[in-house]
């Protein structure tokens, strides 16, 4: 590439507060990808950056650039408007394994890309893997085919998508430059929009479960994300959406694929079964299938009640090489070789449960990994026995554990005791769902 710029210049502009062009930045973005800019001068950009933050003009060419650093995949032959939804990461969050076949099954493709859990918070793809059999690995063409013939697909990012996000996150995750919101939504957005989609629907999860602590963090991402969205002419519709607690009843790779065949069967807990027809419903409507919001949640409600959206769960994970006796009997899935209760030492009702530290936990017992490089192991985990508001009782079993790593036990019980408060009167309901930012701006949910 030719070298336009003096990349010292540029790291020097950023550094004093100016915005840099589109050209400038593509041109930083272009030559990291090729090489020819090494890793120290790139991390004093990013560095820069994240102290004096980035336009809305250096966003939308820092995600354009770092987009157009791989394929963007060209869906155009598939009919419908392909309509995906991103969390920005949770605890016990298996939404997407329950709301992509939902809005597969009512119409609407949803080619979807997904990451691996990496700290407390799980990833779609080591839920999907611990289903025996089941693939995420397909090139582009069967991921084109897969889309095709069931309307979904289930996959993990390849080389070719966004590969300049991979190497300035690699590089971020070390130089202390992960939490800036317009570096955050350029990561996001750039790997979404490269997966050939016309819409997007996002959960954007706050607390301390989450990446952002407070719901006016959290807005600010979801504003930025939405931002990117709107420019590149996708429509995009954020929730922000509760992570004090964790989502539903179960943490751990498979325990999260046995929860969401419930819900899929439309028996799922109750905060599983409101999140998921929301933003399923969310993408039915920006999918075409449905005229509001509202009609799309009454269609994915419908498609879980009529059993469509489980015959799409069975159908992919076939497809996707995944052994369906287990999905249609999860009980014959093998049990994980230790099981120990944590038990309340006091009555009163649960005022709190530390998602976060919950989460760790879980990761403790095998169900997550510290570095990328550790393997998952698909059967440990955590059952919630009780969520935050209900009673109980001294000698009543709070969280169930399993592992297969006997030593984790005696420091995952003091973590797990540890995570959950108790109080003598019922503490106040939170909102699951607290508000919704789109091309009209920000308002209170419901809509
Ligand atoms: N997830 C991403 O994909 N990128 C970030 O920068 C943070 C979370």
């Amino acid at each position: 590439m030719e070298n336009k710029f003096n990349i010292v210049s540029l790291i020097r502009k950023k550094r004093e507060g100016q915005a840099l062009t589109k050209t400038e930045i593509r041109y930083l973005i272009d030559a990291y990808t090729a090489d020819e800019i090494p890793d120290y001068q790139i991390s004093a950009f990013l560095m820069a950056s994240f102290i004096n933050g980035l336009n809305a003009e250096e966003s939308a060419a820092l995600t354009e650039s770092m987009l157009h650093s791989g394929i963007v995949v060209d869906l155009s032959h598939i009919p419908g408007m392909k309509v995906d939804k991103h969390s920005t990461g949770g605890v016990g969050d298996k939404l997407s394994l329950i709301l992509a076949p939902i809005v597969a099954s009512a119409g609407v493709p949803v080619p979807m890309i997904s990451g691996r859990g990496l700290g407390h918070t799980g990833g779609t793809l080591d839920k999907l893997e611990s289903i025996p059999g089941f693939t995420v690995d397909v090139d582009l063409n069967r991921y084109k085919e897969i889309l095709e013939k069931h309307h979904l697909v289930l996959v993990g990012q390849t080389e070719e998508i966004a590969p300049a996000d991979k190497r300035l996150y690699a590089l971020r995750d070390v130089t202390a430059t992960v939490e800036s919101i317009p570096l955050i939504a350029g990561s996001i957005m750039s790997k979404k929009l490269a997966e050939g989609i016309d819409a997007l629907v996002l959960d954007v999860k706050y607390g301390d479960g989450a990446f952002m602590k407070t719901e006016e963090q959290a807005a600010k991402l979801a504003h930025a994300l939405v931002d990117i969205g709107l420019e590149f002419e996708k429509e995009t519709i954020a929730y922000l959406t509760n992570m004090n607690q964790p989502l539903g009843y179960k943490i751990g790779n498979w325990f999260e694929v046995e929860e969401s065949i419930d819900a899929l069967k439309g028996e799922g807990p109750d905060d599983i079964m409101e999140l998921s027809h929301l933003l399923s419903g969310t993408m039915i409507y920006l999918g075409g299938k449905a005229t509001s919001v509202e009609e799309g949640i009454a269609k994915s409600k419908e498609q879980v009640e009529n059993g469509q959206a489980y015959q799409k769960w069975l159908d992919i994970v076939e497809e996707q090489g995944g052994d369906i006796s287990f999905i249609e009997n999860p009980s014959s899935y093998p049990k994980a070789s230790y099981e120990f209760e944590i038990k309340s030492e006091v009555s009163g009702y649960i005022s709190a449960l530390d998602a976060y530290e919950i989460g760790m936990a879980s990761v403790e017992l095998g169900a997550g990994r510290i570095t990328k490089e550790e393997e998952v192991d698909p059967q440990a985990g955590i059952i919630l026995k009780k969520k935050v508001g209900d009673k109980i009782t001294k000698g009543e079993t709070i969280f169930i554990a399993y592992t297969n790593k006997p030593t984790t036990i005696e420091a995952v019980s003091t973590k797990l005791y540890e995570s959950v408060s108790v109080s003598e009167t019922k503490p106040e309901k939170e909102f699951l769902i607290s508000k919704v930012i789109d091309k009209k701006g920000i308002r209170d949910y419901p809509l």
